[in-house]
């Protein structure tokens, strides 16, 4: 026994599973043996004992839990910061250990209310006391780090816990002697591992694997060189073992069943100070803005999920309820990351919901030069579909050609500075780029209940995707919507795959393209050709159209058609010279609708028209897509994403597609105005046409 190690327990005369906090108590309430535990408990009280003293606290009636005293608290010297407990189950406990702290002379810390910690089963010493590791995810509290470090004065790691069976730290992660580290990596998330590895070198790591880990295998208390745990795999022990420890192994099956092993039943209150260690928590805080229909957009929902799940925590500092219907709400929220990159993760992504610095807080862009062209310096703020600005020298700058997945360069000619989104590939030497989080925010469109909820007008479910009974609800407003554009004067694009054709589509296309409603075509090799193919010979990748079965030899047809246009030069000399008399691709040439077609690698031929050059594509589809006022995108999923990238918030997106896997991809963009349909694309134009068909006829007749 040695006399200076003091070890705090617990009893198990009250213990039992009573109620389910966490997932090992699921299925097992009062399913644990009292005198099992009571004699496993004592197995484990024996063991102890002979490395170190045991203290005793009284089991207390009401509170089953107690008997895993690491929740107590956390030691350090003669401080102790008490649990905060999660769960109301456990709640009840805090005044037991508060008592016995305080009657055994230690200095008694308590966090605010409602900002949980929960002791040594969430902070481990480093065993040579070089700093604390803190866990939060799911009792800890993030928040409650920065409390410990400034209260103990010691350094604070933040380790995020990302599997809920191992919700405290000491669950799945364990500082032995000598700097080694006994833990099960897949716990926690990827920057949590990285910093393990930043300060375990590899050979002082003991992996443990999840059968072991499942079995509570880190749950183990290190006294020097003796690690004392449940019953673990001979591979483990040995490789334990061969670090030069003594694992002693005692079967606590009936703790199990609640959660718990071996350190969870036990307390470390001599935890010795190093001189030398002090104060540091890397926690980083900043307070965020944000305004609008934050309830009712369910803004505010998705702002504090998203702080949450990419690792930081938050605190509402306050919140402006507008309480009438059509007044805007006003949040101020105070968020922490365990480090800066995580902060900057998170900031990016609530700039995108719209939220600002406080009107103190705001400062200007940072920008950095681009060494390489193409290449832009690392760090550098990605863009998104919404309006953004830039702040430079105090002033707000609109950012031009938004689009998503760019980067925002600046550039200042004859004293004026121009913000403009650009692909890497496009940027120059020299050319300035915004890096960070600072000084940027975007205008999201405030959303009211009644704008997502109009029911005759055109509105667009925000992301919805409709299941075959609301199809021909949403065509009625889509063809209400393109009518209305057609007559002002605007643009329809049309982004569309080989699958229009096969589903005997093109007619109708043809039609739409004919009438006037399309102003632009977007597409690959493939549609044009098995639309020539059709008008051609009237079948689309050898099966004929009419009549819906292959013919002989059908296979070799739309080669045939490739090689006519390709002798002719282009698609539209084939119409001129009458080679091609119907379908989509000769309506676009007879109504000079522009058309580009973006080749890939499994094109035939291609057809003269076809732009192999990607970037070339790239940049054209672009250029056509501008000023579009809706998109259909039909059945084609990788043109339809890449046009979904370069165009802006606020155009209209209608995608269509029978697999709705693509479809909730498409239509996923979190902005209001797309919709997604999921049902056979040639079904879809035909019901589209025969709705525009009543429609201008109505229209027509209201006119005379
Ligand atoms: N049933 C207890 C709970 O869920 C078990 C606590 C285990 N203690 C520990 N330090 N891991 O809180």
């Amino acid at each position: 026994m040695s006399d200076n190690i003091r070890i705090l327990m617990c009893a198990p005369d009250h213990y039992d599973v009573d109620y389910v906090i966490n997932p090992w108590m699921e299925g097992n309430i009062h399913k644990s043996s009292q005198q099992k535990a009571v004699e496993q408990w004592k197995n484990l009280h024996n063991i102890i004992k002979q490395y170190a003293t045991v203290d005793l606290v009284n089991p207390e009636k009401g509170v089953p839990d107690m008997v895993f005293t690491a929740n107590a608290g956390l030691v350090l010297g003669d401080n102790v910061v008490l649990s905060r407990f999660y769960h109301p189950e456990r709640q009840g406990e805090e005044p037991y250990f508060k008592a016995w702290f305080e009657q055994n002379g230690f200095t008694v810390y308590e966090l605010p209310k409602d900002l949980p910690f929960e002791g040594a089963g969430d902070a481990l010493f480093d065993r040579e006391g070089r700093w604390l590791w803190a866990g939060y995810g799911f009792r800890s509290e993030l928040d409650s780090h920065p409390y410990i470090a400034r209260w103990l004065d010691t350094e604070v790691l933040s380790l995020r816990l990302i599997d809920n069976r191992f919700y405290h730290l000491d669950t799945c992660f364990c500082p032995l002697s000598n700097g080694y580290l006994l833990y099960y990596p897949e716990a926690f998330d990827s920057y949590s591992n990285r910093l393990i590895e930043m300060r375990v070198p590899e050979d002082k790591r003991i992996i443990v694997e999840e059968p072991d880990a499942v079995n509570f295998a880190c749950n183990a208390v290190n006294i020097n060189d003796v690690v004392i745990m449940n019953k673990i795999s001979q591979d483990l022990e040995q490789r334990i073992t061969h670090k030069g420890f003594k694992v002693v192994q005692t079967s606590l099956t009936e703790f199990l069943k609640a959660g718990g092993a071996a350190k969870c039943l036990t307390l470390r209150v001599t935890e010795p100070i190093l001189e030398d260690v002090h104060a540091n928590d890397y926690v980083e805080s900043r307070v965020i803005k944000m305004e609008g229909h934050l309830l009712d957009s369910g803004m505010m929902n998705r702002a504090l999920d998203l702080i949450v799940y990419e690792g930081g925590s938050f605190k509402v500092l306050n919140f402006n309820l507008g309480v009438e219907r059509q007044s805007p709400s006003c949040a101020e929220v105070r968020i922490s990351a365990p480090s800066k990159d995580v902060m900057e993760d998170i900031i990016s992504q609530l700039i995108d919901l719209g939220a600002v610095s406080p009107p103190e807080k705001e400062s200007d862009v940072i920008l950095e030069t681009v060494v390489k062209a193409g290449v832009s310096p690392d760090d550098f703020y990605v863009t998104t579909i919404y309006p953004t600005e830039i702040r430079v020298n105090g002033n707000w700058i609109q950012v031009t050609n938004q689009r998503m997945d760019g980067a925002i360069a600046l550039k200042e000619e004859n004293g004026t500075l121009t913000a403009t989104c650009k692909l890497l590939r496009d940027l120059e030497a020299g050319e300035k780029v915004v890096v960070g989080v600072d000084g940027i925010r975007t205008i999201r469109a405030s959303q009211s209940r009644e704008q997502r909820n109009k029911p005759q007008e055109f509105s667009f479910m925000s992301g919805g995707v409709s299941s075959e009974r609301r199809v021909e609800l949403l065509v009625e407003q889509i063809a209400w919507e393109m009518r209305h554009i057609r007559d002002q004067g605007g643009k329809v694009t049309v982004v569309a795959g080989p699958v229009v054709i096969h589903t005997g589509g093109a007619i109708h296309l043809s039609r739409l393209i004919e009438d006037g409603y399309v102003q632009c075509l977007l597409g690959g090799n493939a549609i044009a050709v098995h639309d020539m193919e059709q008008a051609m010979m009237g079948t689309s990748l050898g099966v004929d159209m009419g009549k819906g079965i292959p013919v002989s030899g059908g296979h070799r047809h739309h080669l045939k058609v490739i090689n006519m246009v390709r002798r002719a030069g282009s698609i539209a000399n084939a119409v001129e010279q009458g080679l091609v008399t119907k379908g989509i691709m000769y309506q676009c040439v007879k109504n000079n609708v522009p058309f580009c077609l973006a080749g890939s690698i499994r094109d035939d031929g291609p057809l003269p028209d076809t732009q192999m050059d990607l970037i070339k594509a790239q940049s054209e589809y672009s250029r056509l897509v501008q000023g579009s006022n809706m998109i259909l995108m039909l059945s084609t999923m990788l043109h339809s994403i890449g046009v979904g990238n370069m165009t802006p918030a606020g155009v209209k997106m209608v995608c269509v597609d029978i697999n709705p896997a693509v479809v909730t991809k498409l239509s996923d963009r979190g902005s209001v105005e797309s919709v997604g349909i999921v049902t056979d694309v040639g079904l879809f134009l035909s019901l589209l046409v025969q709705q525009l068909d009543k429609l201008t006829n109505r229209y027509q007749v209201a006119q005379t």
